[in-house]
């Protein structure tokens, strides 16, 4: 069964992807080629380039950040929201299907 992802751009355009259990939200948004999802660190929580908003009655059903990716968070380009998550952090598990993410108006 898919586990699809709905990505909602800064400027309203909305794009799904089929993500693969196992591998990080960031990776699924960037083998699909979503853009807003940059990523420059490839995921070792270094560039916080891969910044994504989590709607509200979707942030309890992930697991909370680590002090790491709470730190990074700090060092996001669009200002920080309460929903805001580092994708690379977040595991595709069967679970987030149908979870809609956000994406900030920049990543630098
Ligand atoms: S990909 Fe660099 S912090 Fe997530």
């Amino acid at each position: 069964m898919p586990i699809r992802i709905e990505f909602i751009a800064d400027d309203g355009q909305h794009r799904s992807i089929d993500a693969t259990e196992g591998k990080s939200v960031m990776w699924a948004a960037v083998d699909n080629g979503v853009e807003g999802v940059v990523a420059d660190c490839g995921g070792t929580l270094t560039c916080a380039t891969c910044h994504v908003i989590v709607p509200a009655e979707w942030a309890a059903r992930l697991p909370p950040p680590g002090s790491d990716e709470l730190a990074m968070l700090d060092m996001t380009a669009a200002p920080r929201e309460p929903g805001s998550r580092l994708s690379c952090q977040l595991v595709v598990t069967p679970e987030l299907h149908g979870l809609t993410l956000r994406l900030p108006a920049t990543q630098y």
